[in-house]
């Protein structure tokens, strides 16, 4: 029986005569949080858009739970159970905070109460609305569920994303850099959110530069670097590897400078 629940082959992918991402593999085990690292440009971002089927990849395949998942739309791709947030989260003018999570119900409440006239609908709206409302306390959005999301400060905006892929009520979520640019206490709060989705059952992979974040949250690490898998290995063993160390900081290493990674 597979422990897996996420196996990436073999990916590869050009932008142009820019080779971004070469013989990418890896696996990420059930109930695991993994750090995705590396250096800005190193592929990190298309890699979670290849997974995540936002864009195709040259060559490779990924698999979840033992199905190939490649050719699949982003949309069956999350009714599948794979969910990611973005970067930089762009939300809607004309939305509040609770509509944007309520439209984020993949789940038949949520088709439902689109298509749905009377009572049926109601129904189907009320345990959308109960869903969104619950993830955005959890989440901390609650005192501002009723701006507009488009309102709300950077860090709210990672949170509501987080928000809007556990609608999805996904097994594994991917989180591109979640706490660039937010406020420290919130990061707390967003660490604290992750191990409770974690002790919940969830599955999460995590692209991150903040080496405290991820060593507070992640029990491996894979680093990218130039499109390249040059590491896999705990938080505790990136400081000690000569490849992860000149990603980061160049080839000539003097040993004070591994403090930045192990610090
Ligand atoms: N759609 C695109 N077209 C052309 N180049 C791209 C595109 N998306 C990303 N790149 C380039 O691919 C490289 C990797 O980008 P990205 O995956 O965003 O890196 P990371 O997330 O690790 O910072 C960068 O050099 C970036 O400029
Ligand atoms: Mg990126």
């Amino acid at each position: 029986m597979t422990t897996s629940i996420l196996e990436v082959n073999s990916l590869a992918k050009s932008f142009g005569a820019f080779q971004v991402l070469q013989d990418v593999k890896f696996q990420v085990d059930k109930g695991d949080i993994v750090g995705l690292l590396g250096p800005n440009g190193s592929g990190k971002s298309t890699l979670l858009n290849i997974i995540s089927g936002f864009i195709a990849p040259d060559r490779g395949s990924v698999m979840l739970d033992g199905a190939c998942i490649s050719s699949m739309s982003t949309f069956r791709i999350v009714k599948e159970g794979l969910a990611r947030t973005f970067q930089l989260p762009v939300m809607p003018q004309k939305m509040s905070v609770l509509e944007v999570a309520m439209a984020a119900d993949t789940s038949m409440h949520g088709v439902m109460s689109t298509l749905l006239n009377g009572p049926s609908m109601r129904r189907a709206e009320r345990a959308t609305r109960e869903q969104a409302m619950r993830l955005l306390d959890e989440l901390l959005l609650t005192p501002v569920s009723h701006l507009p999301a488009s309102a709300i400060s950077g860090g709210q905006k990672k949170l509501l994303g987080i928000v809007c892929a556990l609608m999805a009520r996904p097994r594994l979520l991917m989180l591109d850099e979640p706490t660039a640019g937010v406020h420290p206490n919130l990061r707390q709060d967003i660490v604290r959110a992750l191990h409770r989705l974690n002790e919940q059952g969830m599955t999460l992979v995590i692209v991150e530069h903040d080496m405290h974040f991820i060593r507070e949250a992640c029990n491996r690490c894979i680093v990218l670097d130039q499109g390249h898998i040059v590491a896999s290995c705990k938080p505790q063993e990136l400081a000690a590897n000569e490849r992860v160390v000149q990603a980061y900081l160049g080839t000539t290493v003097a040993e004070p400078n591994r403090e930045l990674i192990a610090s």
